[in-house]
């Protein structure tokens, strides 16, 4: 692949060196774009000699006064590392002063983007809005780190370290086109039961998981379709979103999208329980003591399990304890192809937390335990193990 390093004024721009090395060994080409201030923390020509291509800095100062468009057309992904919080303002607002500001706005493939600043700017609601406007674009946002910093404080905004660049990176690649011409359903998020009109049973799930993998899904061409229940996030790019409120609506979206799917993700936290008969006033504190009687909702995951076509069918198991066991019992009894068993007891992992540190297990036998990452990263696993899965069943069947 032919890659553009973009790398901003930040002390960890001597990290982007190492990152341009690597990007070396894997891709096709590597042309490095600095802005002026990243030229103050390291020479153009520590990364003209590391990729053997003349660095890109000044506008201006070129022969030819388009150049950042012929740049733009012929790179297959920017990758900027350090993003300065400067430059994320400048990216989210579209702002174009520099060669790097432009070549982002004249950029139409993937883009990933690597901040690296104080925690202060990191954590500053200004830094937080532009970075949720790159999301909401579709850019991949490639954590900072927690550690000490450079300014001598000690919280998120260390840039991550290169490696998990240049694999954010390579993901965005032509390998990963492998979902083309497929339709993948999600669910996500929790679902609301009401028990009058102002209240409501719900869960702590905030849908991150289920977003991440849609937004894995279209990165790898697929149609997403994502039967969402209520959560805070912006759908990725790219994604057709059904909105639902109860587990009686998403078992209807579901259903009603079923038919063109060929992988099937219930990662919604589905409530177990509801009130068939939701009182139509608000209930009233008459009585010291109440208690309520639930019926159960639909179990959607069984249902597709029971009528099981030609879909691939992973189901979710939040558990606080027995993760691969209690996996393992819903794959039989859901009749699934796999079922992705995640942790939720702890701070770190589980449910509002970007990271995620799952176990898969498959209908094979077989048992796939991922390392803690982040959810998009997870996601990406999952859909390389759900693939390969894949082939292995139509091999066994005979297909
Ligand atoms: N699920 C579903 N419909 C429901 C309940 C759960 O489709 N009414 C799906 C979830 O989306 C998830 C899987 O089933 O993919 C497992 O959900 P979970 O709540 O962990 O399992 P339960 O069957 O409810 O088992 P338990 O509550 O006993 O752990």
């Amino acid at each position: 692949m032919k890659i553009l390093l973009g790398v901003g004024g930040g002390i960890a721009a001597y990290k982007a060196a190492e990152l341009a090395r690597l990007l070396m060994q894997r891709e096709d080409r590597v042309r490095v774009v600095m802005t002026r201030a990243a030229e103050k923390f390291v020479q153009p020509l520590t990364f003209a000699a590391l990729t053997g291509h003349k660095v890109l800095t000044d506008l201006f100062a070129i022969e030819d006064a388009i150049e950042h468009i012929a740049v733009a057309q012929e790179n297959e992904v920017l990758v900027v590392a350090p993003a300065t919080a400067d430059l994320l303002a400048k990216f989210a607002h579209g702002l174009a002063d520099d060669f790097l500001s432009t070549l982002y706005l004249a950029f139409t493939g993937p883009v990933v983007i690597a901040p690296a600043m104080n925690v202060n700017m990191w954590r500053h609601p200004a830094t937080q809005a532009n970075l949720a406007v790159l999301r909401a674009r579709g850019q991949t946002i490639v954590e900072p780190e927690s550690g000490y910093l450079a300014c001598g404080m000690t919280g998120p905004g260390r840039l991550a370290e290169p490696e998990t660049i240049a694999r954010a990176v390579a993901e965005q690649g032509r390998l990963k086109q492998d979902l083309e011409g497929e339709t993948v359903l999600i669910t996500a998020g929790p679902t609301q039961e009401p028990l009058d009109p102002v209240r409501y049973i719900s869960n702590r799930s905030s849908g991150k998981m289920g977003y991440a993998l849609a937004e894995a899904a279209a990165a790898r061409g697929a149609r997403v379709v994502l039967v969402s229940g209520p959560v805070h996030l912006a759908p990725p790019r790219g994604v057709e979103v059904a909105w639902v409120r109860t587990a009686v609506e998403m078992r209807e979206k579901v259903m009603e999208h079923l038919p063109a799917a060929s992988i099937v993700i219930k990662a919604a936290a589905v409530a177990d329980f509801h009130l068939s008969k939701v009182p139509p006033q608000k209930v009233k504190k008459t009585a010291a003591r109440v208690s309520l009687e639930l019926d159960p909702t639909p179990d959607i995951l069984a249902e597709l399990g029971r009528r099981k076509g030609d879909y691939l069918l992973i189901g979710f198991a939040a558990e606080t304890e027995n993760v691969q066991q209690e996996a393992r019992r819903k794959l039989e009894t859901k009749n699934c192809d796999m079922v992705v068993g995640n942790y939720v007891g702890g701070s770190e992992t589980g449910f509002e937390s970007d990271l995620n540190e799952v176990v898969l297990v498959l209908s094979t036998g077989e048992t796939i335990p991922l390392e803690r990452a982040t959810k998009r990263e997870i996601a990406g696993r999952i859909f390389d193990e759900a693939l390969l899965l894949r082939l292995k069943l139509h091999a066994a069947h005979g297909r």
